[in-house]
């Protein structure tokens, strides 16, 4: 495997190739998992049992792949590929920051008993920002679509709060480790939300119909339909965007910030396994570090290569990292189990 480089793939499958501690740090965005309240006493079965918990239903904006939190499996991955003493930042949702931080505690323990690791939770950090999330539904809006006379009455009144900040845990592979320091000592840090032209750098060329990439000029013939025929009941508008359209982008100075916080002072590796547009491998690359970003979409994926290409400037040069040797695997736990009893 390469550094420097984007891989479209599922990050647990990627990382089970990488060889073990050869990551300085893990700086990661995740899934959130804003989708419906899960039975916590399934979930906790799953993971107690070394399975993946499948969640029904689609997270933040009808997203499948926000559905719920990364499990336990791909903590154990992310924490064999960091190096001993090495830190790992996670943002997460205000509504799911347990689930978060409950499948990594539970993916620390259980490398602590295989390899003699730590996963020690230590702080957190919170990222914040004045506009909010966009979630609540006003009641008022909604009552008075259906021309309902009791929409004056419900004025003000939404359906949820409206987060405006984003936890990130720290956690370090290591009972010694240090916690990190913040670059410039502050202990409070605001941020707004990543501007439009932060946004869309080096993506000027990405043209999008239903998420799927286009040409310039089918963009345009596209275009040209949807205007031809506004007002056409008949006629289904292709739904066009150009671009970078990943939905959860971070702004490039607080990923700069946290990358700074992370590293070493010399040049080190980073990997973020959920890397969607690429903001933390674009601060990555901009304090001078390699690089290694996976996402499961391939359209982030372009989008992540085509923004970390404008922030270096040039392709920059990869080594290839040593291969793994993968042990045989254990026997599952519930087979093992399942063994036991029968004696
Ligand atoms: C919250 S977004 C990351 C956004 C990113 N910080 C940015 O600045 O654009 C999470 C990303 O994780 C990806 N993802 C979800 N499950 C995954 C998996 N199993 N393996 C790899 N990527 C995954 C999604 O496609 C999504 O782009």
């Amino acid at each position: 495997m390469q550094t420097n480089t984007v891989i479209n793939g599922d990050c647990l499958e990627v990382l089970r190739a990488m060889p073990d501690a050869c990551v300085h740090a893990v700086v990661t965005d995740p899934p959130y998992g804003l989708s419906k309240e899960p039975d916590m006493r399934e979930v906790l079965r799953h993971w107690l049992d070394g399975d993946d918990y499948k969640h029904k239903g689609s997270g933040f904006m009808g997203r499948s792949w926000d559905s719920f939190v990364p499990g336990p499996k791909i903590w154990e991955e992310v924490m064999r590929v960091l190096k001993p003493g090495g830190h790992i930042f996670s943002f997460s949702g205000t509504r799911t920051y347990d689930l978060m931080v409950t499948a990594m505690r539970i993916a620390g323990a259980e490398v602590r008993d295989k390899i003699d690791v730590h996963c020690d939770f230590s702080s957190y950090i919170s990222y914040m920002y004045g506009s909010g999330f966009p979630k609540s539904l006003s009641v008022s809006k909604a009552l008075d679509k259906k021309n309902d006379d009791e929409a004056k009455k419900w004025e003000g009144y939404g359906t949820a709060l409206k987060p405006a900040s984003e936890p990130i845990a720290v956690f370090s592979k290591g009972e010694d480790t240090e916690p990190p320091q913040s670059p410039d000592g502050t202990e409070f840090y605001y941020t707004a939300k990543t501007p439009k032209k932060e946004r869309n750098a080096g993506c000027e060329d990405l043209y999008w119909c239903d998420g799927t990439p286009i040409d310039k000029p089918t963009y345009e013939t596209m275009l040209a339909e949807n205007e031809s025929h506004k007002g056409d009941k008949e006629f289904k508008a292709h739904k066009l965007a150009q671009g970078n359209v990943h939905p959860t982008i971070k702004p490039l100075k607080l990923c700069r910030y946290l990358v700074k916080m992370v590293m070493p002072p010399e040049r080190g590796l980073i990997i973020d396994p959920f890397c969607g547009s690429g903001s933390i491998l674009c601060a990555a690359v901009l304090e001078g570090h390699d690089y290694i970003g996976i996402d499961i979409e391939e359209s982030s994926c372009q989008i992540a290569r085509a923004r970390v290409l404008h922030h270096s400037g040039e392709e920059l040069e990869s080594t290839e990292l040593p291969k793994r040797k993968i042990p045989k695997r254990a026997m599952p736990n519930k087979i093992a189990k399942k063994i036991l009893r029968s004696f």
